[in-house]
């Protein structure tokens, strides 16, 4: 391991107003999407919007890495260029999801542990080797009713631990994924205990597992209210809550944090990651950057459907959203950009 490559990819990735797009949805989660439109669940048709995707232009002058899929990293453009090219020519760095999914958790009803550790090892040396630069694990933490507990986030925080430790040795800076879920009646309140006792948790472990923090990223939900909670929460207080969360529980060292959108509309993933941008990014020790899946492409798929003749549109949707999201790093979103 190289810990001075690693802090430099990490910085690398949250550095000026860029940030990441994730684009590693696994088979089933990306098949669920497009059953909805009505887009046909094939492999073509996947390959085709991930085309779509990572040849849209502009897209590495807002966007620093993007998150690939096994099935993804593997594909080529129609006119059979390497997608991994194609990422590379544009400025972008490329990383790829690495965990096999949150499965239901033993002895705790209603909670989710990621599994992938058993091989891991193997296949980051040849993620490394195809040109990876860094990898992500999701773990999941279901809020409610006497959850979580304490076993759901400790096995995950260690998973989480073991896996950035294993990417780190393999070259690959860690993108550390505790998702907090939006699902529930929750209170803005309750979600930022709970985010609180789990960041607590996870760099507990990954000091314990001995991971360099300057080499990676984090990447966590924004403090927000359950969706169904009867009291919705203003974009300042949500920012405030946010921030003052991971102030209590991120250590300094960690050069970035990029947040997950978790189902969030995507302008309001801009204006709240605005608001955080605007009113602290002067005293912060780390980078407010994003990691959003949905909040960039839902739009773009909406618009694509699978037809070829939309193709053009889909891809400027995407850069918008890019853009948007480049301008909240900065501080500089207004919602005047929407209707433009
Ligand atoms: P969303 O931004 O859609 O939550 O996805 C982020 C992600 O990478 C989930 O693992």
């Amino acid at each position: 391991m190289n810990a001075q490559d690693l802090t430099n990819t990490a910085r690398m990735l949250v550095a000026g107003d860029k940030g990441l797009l994730a684009m590693d949805e696994s088979t089933p989660t990306c098949n669920k999407r497009f059953a909805r439109l009505g887009i046909p669940q094939t492999e073509e048709a996947r390959r085709a919007y991930r085309e779509l995707i990572v040849t849209t232009p502009g897209l590495g002058e807002c966007i620093s890495g993007v998150i690939l899929y096994d099935e993804t990293i593997r594909q080529r453009k129609k006119d059979g260029t390497p997608f991994l090219k194609v990422i590379a020519h544009a400025g972008i760095i490329p990383g790829i999801k690495v965990d096999a999914g949150a499965k239901e958790m033993a002895g705790q009803p209603g909670e989710k542990i990621t599994e992938g550790l058993d091989g891991l090892c193997d296949r980051l040396a040849e993620y490394a080797q195809m040109g990876a630069r860094f990898a992500k694990w999701r773990a999941v933490i279901a809020v409610g009713d006497g959850i979580p507990s304490r076993g759901c986030i400790e096995a995950n925080a260690q998973a989480l631990a073991r896996y950035a430790a294993l990417c780190q040795e393999a070259g690959l800076v860690p993108v550390v994924e505790p998702e907090v879920l939006m699902d529930g009646e929750h209170t803005l309140e309750r979600c930022g205990e709970v985010t609180e006792e789990v960041l607590r948790t996870v760099f507990s472990e990954l000091h314990t597992q001995r991971v360099v923090l300057e080499g990676m990223i984090l990447k966590p939900n924004m403090v927000l209210p359950g969706l169904t909670c009867p009291k919705q929460a203003a974009v300042n207080e949500v920012a405030d809550a946010t921030v003052r969360c991971l102030l209590r529980a991120v250590p300094a060292a960690v050069p970035g944090i990029a947040f997950l959108s978790g189902g969030q509309s995507p302008e309001l993933a801009s204006a709240r990651l605005n608001a955080m941008n605007v009113r602290f990014q002067a005293r912060l020790p780390w980078a407010l950057a994003f990691s959003f899946a949905r909040a960039i492409q839902q739009p773009a798929l909406e618009i694509w459907v699978g037809e070829e003749t939309h193709v053009l549109a889909a891809q400027q949707a995407l850069l918008h959203r890019a853009r948007c999201n480049q301008a909240a790093r900065r501080g500089e979103y207004a919602a005047a950009m929407e209707r433009t």
